[in-house]
């Protein structure tokens, strides 16, 4: 049975639809002083043996929810709690930054292991984020469902990375595009704050050609906007930008819309109108 957060129900269905399970009812609610009531009333009536409790940790509240569904389905008897993260909230706060400072993806993923037998989260931006659960939870990659919205029509198609630590997924894309057909590049990537990001552009030839930005996550915006506006200086072709988790904060879309940007497209990761592909195929493999 699959139990949905409230920021995951359409990836919820379409995983329950995928498996063949059922989606259990559940309830969100909020106490008049603010604290937040999820609840599974599905899953305490069907009694199953396995539950799987689906949420995105996009907010601190989307965080309290997923304790508090798995505590539920804990609580109505389920022998098996499976938990996924589709995306994780925190993941990218891996070390302390400064003395004094928390490994918040470590907190959150104690809390989160507290309560299931085991964690699947989807391309986290660091791999070894994963083992700050108990038990070591598993990453799937989904960068590969990025090729499925792209038009078919690609103009001697470059597959770019907009620093080198995502070049492994653009090389993901660029297979599940064309077998290989289509040439693979990274720019360099400077951050000077959460929204100043500078781009070293590689030496690749843009021009006529069209262009598929790819990261594991579009937050700001600010990085993707900085790469395609390099590529604008270059008299490219069509540029596509491609994410597994869009999570296009503040005025990211608009952002990159002035930019100059095809489309963006990304995955039910984090539900936006740019969700364009499901990571259900990809998830249910592993359950
Ligand atoms: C960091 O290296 C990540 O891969 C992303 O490039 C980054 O988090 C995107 O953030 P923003 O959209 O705010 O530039």
């Amino acid at each position: 049975m699959i139990v949905s957060g409230s920021a995951s129900q359409a990836l919820a269905a379409a995983l329950a639809d995928e498996l063949e399970v059922p989606l259990a009812e559940v309830a969100y609610d909020r106490f008049p002083d603010g604290e937040l009531l999820a609840a599974a009333p599905g899953v305490a009536e069907a009694n199953p043996d396995r539950a799987v409790v689906v949420g995105s940790t996009v907010s601190s509240d989307a965080h309290l929810e997923l304790l508090q569904l798995q505590d539920a389905v804990r609580e109505a008897g389920t022998d098996e709690v499976v938990t996924v993260l589709p995306y994780m909230g925190y993941a990218r706060q891996d070390e302390a930054f400064e003395p004094g400072h928390p490994v918040s993806a470590r907190a959150v993923a104690r809390a989160v292991s507290s309560g299931t037998d085991r964690v699947l989260t989807v391309n986290p931006h660091e791999e070894a984020v994963c083992e700050f659960f108990e038990p070591t939870a598993t990453a799937v990659d989904a960068a590969g469902r990025l090729a499925e919205p792209l038009p078919a029509d690609l103009t001697d198609p470059v597959f770019l990375s907009p620093d080198a630590g995502a070049v492994d997924l653009a090389e993901t894309v660029r297979d599940a595009y064309g077998e290989g057909e289509g040439e693979v590049d990274y720019f360099e990537k400077t951050r000077h704050s959460g929204t100043d990001v500078e781009i070293t552009p590689s030496d690749v030839d843009v021009a006529g050609r069209d262009v598929v930005v790819t990261d594991d996550i579009i937050a700001t915006g600010s990085t993707m906007s900085e790469a395609v506006g390099v590529l604008g200086e270059r008299d490219v072709g069509r540029v596509f930008v491609t994410c597994v988790h869009p999570l296009l904060a503040r005025d990211a879309y608009a952002k990159l819309s002035r930019a100059g940007v095809e489309a963006i497209y990304g995955t039910d990761t984090i539900e936006r109108g740019s969700s364009a592909v499901s990571v259900a195929p990809v998830l249910a493999d592993r359950l």
